[in-house]
């Protein structure tokens, strides 16, 4: 396994592999590696010749200091997973070697209209500190695949029309959800999550699936659905931040040519926020 940390020497190991006509799997990470990213890098490993990982906590994508700060860093575990995986390459810049000018004089990649909506709304700058980086990282790997996971539901939306848009020649590929046993959604801040805290969170995916089953049932009145969902999460001890039900591809508002509704959810629980998602088909 390759491991650089500056931008020459990651194009350079590109430049072998290219040479060798593999195919590349890029799997853009933030660290604190669990299944969830491991599944990614396994998809990756089944349909390229040649995977590669990067490891960047991107303070561009973050609104929020505190967040940043708490943000769990866990490289050397995160390495040793990746070896055992037997991934070729990983990049593990840091901050000064992405944004050697300062994020202030960084050019960035900004996607319209789905970027400010939802999440979006939510996380000011947020979308464009992801579009930023992962449009960079795409440059200096070069992927035929990128590998994006469902639970960020809007972050893989955003980063397919990116590629649209600007004519990337990457193919963007999605997985499913990697849960826990009890449906808890896998997420590097779940680690921020207090003992106590910890046996409440999978609420969040039985409270949207129980949203889920709703609707397939044939329950339209999605204000009430929503309603009650965050009563029901806040009384346990949660503070809801969003809970929408929208088109799964427009992420607007349901209309009658909706064939795929997405329930998306965030709140608080204790220090970290987690978010989930479920689609159903109408
Ligand atoms: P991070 O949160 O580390 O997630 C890296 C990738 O793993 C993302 O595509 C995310 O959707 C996926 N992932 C995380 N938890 C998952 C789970 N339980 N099941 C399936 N996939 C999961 O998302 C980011 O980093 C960053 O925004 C990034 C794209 C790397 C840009 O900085």
């Amino acid at each position: 396994m390759i491991i650089t940390k500056d931008i020459p020497s990651a194009v350079d190991a590109v430049n072998q592999l290219k040479k060798q006509n593999a195919t590349i799997a890029l799997v853009p990470t933030m660290g604190n590696l669990h299944e969830g990213h491991l599944t990614l890098v396994r998809e990756a490993k089944k349909i390229a010749d040649k995977v590669a990982v990067s490891v960047f906590v991107n303070p561009l994508q973050f609104n929020n200091a505190d967040d940043l700060k708490n943000y769990p860093r866990t490289l050397d575990q995160d390495l040793a997973k990746l070896e055992q995986e037997n991934v070729d390459l990983v990049f593990t810049p840091t901050p000064q070697t992405m944004y050697p000018n300062g994020m202030e004089n960084q050019t960035t990649v900004f996607v319209p209209h789905i970027s400010d909506k939802l999440e979006g709304k939510l996380r000011p700058g947020h979308f464009k500190g992801v579009s930023t980086v992962v449009n960079k990282l795409f440059n200096i790997v070069r992927p035929d695949f990128a590998m994006f996971g469902q639970k960020d539901f809007q972050q893989v939306a955003m980063l397919k029309q990116m590629v649209d848009d600007m004519a990337i020649q990457v193919k963007i590929v999605t997985v499913p959800i990697v849960r826990d046993s009890e449906g808890l959604a896998l997420s590097s801040r779940n680690g921020l999550l207090t003992a106590e805290n910890k046996t409440k969170a999978h609420l969040l995916h039985k409270e949207i699936s129980g949203l889920a089953k709703a609707i397939k049932e044939g329950n339209r009145d999605f204000e009430q659905l929503k309603a009650s969902a965050r009563r029901s999460l806040d009384s346990t001890g949660f503070k809801t931040d969003s809970i929408d039900i929208v088109d799964a591809v427009t992420l607007d508002t349901i209309t009658e040519q909706t064939r795929t509704a997405v329930i998306l959810v965030s709140a608080y629980l204790g220090t970290p926020r987690l978010i989930d998602n479920i689609t159903v088909e109408l």
